[in-house]
């Protein structure tokens, strides 16, 4: 009998599409709304599905499983799974599968850079000004930014996407130092320089940047102390988990000039943003696109719909979490 596949959004047709064609039934949620949980288990509750393809925004947790007795597979369209408890997944036997996206870690990367060079040279700030109708002609001293040239990144995590960005900031002339759990020889060989502790990275870096997963140990791991730490010249970026920054600490060391500025592409409550940080001049604000581009989503739902297929033919999935 065929297995039929609940997805909670649409994602790109690629990975739909292979599905289809192996003879399963997809239906996925045509509002493009985020559904709650209790949506969640609504949609669940119409039919015993066999495997639920989620999305980073679906709190999958005790009560789906509960709700949702036939499901044996979560695959998650997302490189970061801390939307689903993986444990009670594990000893309920249902299989967890996330989709890292070789691809992703490029288009992160080159978001993150994009983010680091507009803070440099004020680019949000200055287009505003222009968009205000400020600009009464050239003035030498207006907007003053920073040279990238012979700084210093200060990456918080060095795995896969880490990895990428310090590879594109060695080729701008940028000294690179990283922290994290465990050394990277690649990121190494490539110059970057490992601090064991992120106490020993922050005093030294002119960008801070960071690329580690949600988990108990990082959640809030930039928080009031460590804002103190960097330069007041420094800059904070993250594409990684909005909680992994303590927003309040953020909010107060931009407004007291701890630190130069900041930009975000994830939010500790996202969706919603912190009404003090949206009033800040010196903050850059993108609403978690950094692997908007259409190559990475394309592999993702394709890597998505894989981990589907080889689970049921039998397959170990590539990308299972909680195997
Ligand atoms: C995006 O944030 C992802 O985890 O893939």
């Amino acid at each position: 009998m065929s297995k039929s596949v609940f997805v909670t959004r649409p994602i790109p047709e690629a990975g739909l599409a292979m599905l289809r064609a192996r003879g399963y039934e997809v239906e996925v949620n045509p509002n493009k709304i985020i559904p709650t949980q209790a949506d969640i288990i609504g949609f669940l509750q119409k039919k015993p599905y066999d495997a639920v393809l989620t999305l980073l925004t679906d709190p999958i947790n005790v009560a789906v499983y509960d709700a949702a007795p036939t499901v044996k597979l979560y695959a998650n369209y997302a490189t970061g799974y801390d939307n689903i408890d993986i444990v009670e997944a594990k000893k309920r036997g249902i299989t967890v599968a996330n989709a890292p996206a070789p691809q992703t870690s490029e288009s992160v990367a080159e978001h993150t850079l994009a983010l680091a060079l507009a803070l440099a040279a004020r680019i949000v700030e200055a287009d505003e000004s222009v968009r205000r109708g400020e600009y009464k002609g050239w003035d030498p001293m207006n907007f003053i930014g920073m040279d990238i040239l012979g700084t210093t990144l200060g990456l918080i995590g060095a795995g896969r996407i880490g990895a990428r960005v310090a590879h594109y900031a060695t080729g701008l002339g940028m000294k690179v130092l990283y922290t994290d759990i465990k050394r990277n020889e690649d990121v190494e060989k490539e110059g970057a320089i490992f601090c064991a502790t992120p106490e020993e990275l922050l005093p030294q870096a002119d960008i801070v940047s960071i690329h580690v997963p949600l988990l108990p140990s990082t959640q809030h791991l930039m928080n009031d102390a460590r804002f103190k730490l960097m330069k007041p010249s420094a800059f904070l970026v993250n594409t990684a988990r909005g909680p992994i920054v303590d927003e309040a600490a953020l909010e107060k060391a931009l407004r007291e000039k701890t630190i130069a500025g900041a930009a975000l592409d994830v939010f500790e409550f996202e969706p919603k943003v912190a009404p003090g940080l949206l009033a800040m001049p010196n903050i850059i604000l993108t609403p978690h696109i950094a692997s908007a581009s259409i190559e990475t989503r394309n592999e993702m739902a394709t890597i998505t719909a894989q981990n589907i297929i080889d689970f049921f033919e039998g397959r170990q999935p590539k990308f299972a979490v909680n195997a």
